[in-house]
């Protein structure tokens, strides 16, 4: 029997991990490791963990799996490592992968949106501010959201992750060096500006896409609806509507005022599924399908 092991069970990508896992229907046993087990022989291992406990165990692992999918930044932009969304570069992982890492949740929303324009459209410039819920960062930020005094309670804070020597965010890098990797564009210009809001769960961002082609605003809206797991909506949808959802939904399409080759609007979409786990998932379920 195939085996995929989860390591990090008790977070929260842990967690819905394994509710993700056993929507997979090919037969296989999943294992589950917490912060003291021992991590036996696997053909998948999916490290759930922060950077620096993913870069301890994975390479320990190595020669124990046959493959590692880690959830952490610690590898994204290690050469050689895929950064898949299996919507948009499965092409990525072949059998000499042996480490894939699964993107930033805010560039998955991103990526999402910019990927079913890319064949039809020569992007500029992308900007986006996003509104990134607390579930984001951890279970311990769950828990201190949900102390009463907490800094996030009513209240957004524009400081994800680190601040860098340029003056960027850690998270806000992640935003450009991610997005031109994935879409195999090392040179897109991407602006942009992480915030974190008091929002239990899911992540939405407000995008600005310059491309050289004037926008079709209504070939836009058929070319996202045509692509898996992507929905454009009239109505607005809001982080509440999309938690426990496995859809990015967009929505408040607009042409810039002075500018035909601009595009506004809006992404939501649950951080912890198509920003963690369901990706995750996916990944696993092309691994099994093709790989293991
Ligand atoms: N949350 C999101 O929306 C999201 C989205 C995309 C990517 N990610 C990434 O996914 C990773 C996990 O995030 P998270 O939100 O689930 O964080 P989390 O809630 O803090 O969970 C991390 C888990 O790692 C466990 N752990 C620590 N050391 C370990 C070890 N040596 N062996 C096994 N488990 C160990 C912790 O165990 P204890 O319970 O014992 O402390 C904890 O349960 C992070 O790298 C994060 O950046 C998160």
């Amino acid at each position: 029997m195939k085996t995929v092991g989860i390591i990090g069970i008790n977070g929260m990508v842990g967690q819905n991990m394994l509710a993700e896992l056993k929507k997979i229907n090919t037969p296989f046993e999943i294992k589950t490791f917490g912060r003291n087990d021992e991590i036996t022989p696997l053909d998948i291992a999916v490290l759930c963990t922060d950077n620096p406990v993913s870069a301890q165990i994975a390479p320990q692992i190595k020669d124990r799996v046959k493959f590692t999918v880690d959830m952490s930044s610690e590898f994204r932009m290690t050469p050689g490592v895929p950064l898949v969304i299996p919507e948009i570069n499965a092409h990525a992982i072949t059998p000499n992968t042996p480490l894939i890492a699964s993107p930033n949740c805010t560039t998955t929303g991103l990526v999402m949106s910019l990927a079913p324009l890319a064949p039809h459209y020569h992007f500029t410039e992308v900007f986006f501010c996003s509104y990134q819920a607390i579930s984001g960062g951890g279970k311990k930020l769950l828990d201190d959201f949900h102390t009463p005094g907490s800094y996030y309670e009513n209240n957004c804070v524009p400081l994800i992750g680190s601040v860098q020597p340029n003056g960027h965010t850690s998270e806000e890098l992640k935003g450009l060096y991610e997005t031109r990797k994935i879409m195999e564009m090392p040179h897109l210009k991407v602006y942009c500006h992480t915030v974190r809001v008091a929002v239990e769960n899911s992540h939405s961002l407000g995008v600005t896409l310059k491309a050289k082609e004037n926008f079709d605003l209504e070939q836009v809206k058929k070319l996202w609806n045509a692509f898996p797991n992507l929905v454009y909506s009239e109505k607005v949808i809001t982080p509440k509507e999309a938690s426990g959802l496995e859809t990015t939904f967009i929505c408040r399409l607009r042409r810039d005022v002075e500018e035909p080759n601009i595009i506004h609007y809006f992404v939501t979409f649950d951080n912890l599924l198509k920003g963690a786990a369901m990706n995750g998932r996916q990944i696993v379920e092309l691994l099994l399908e093709k790989f293991v």
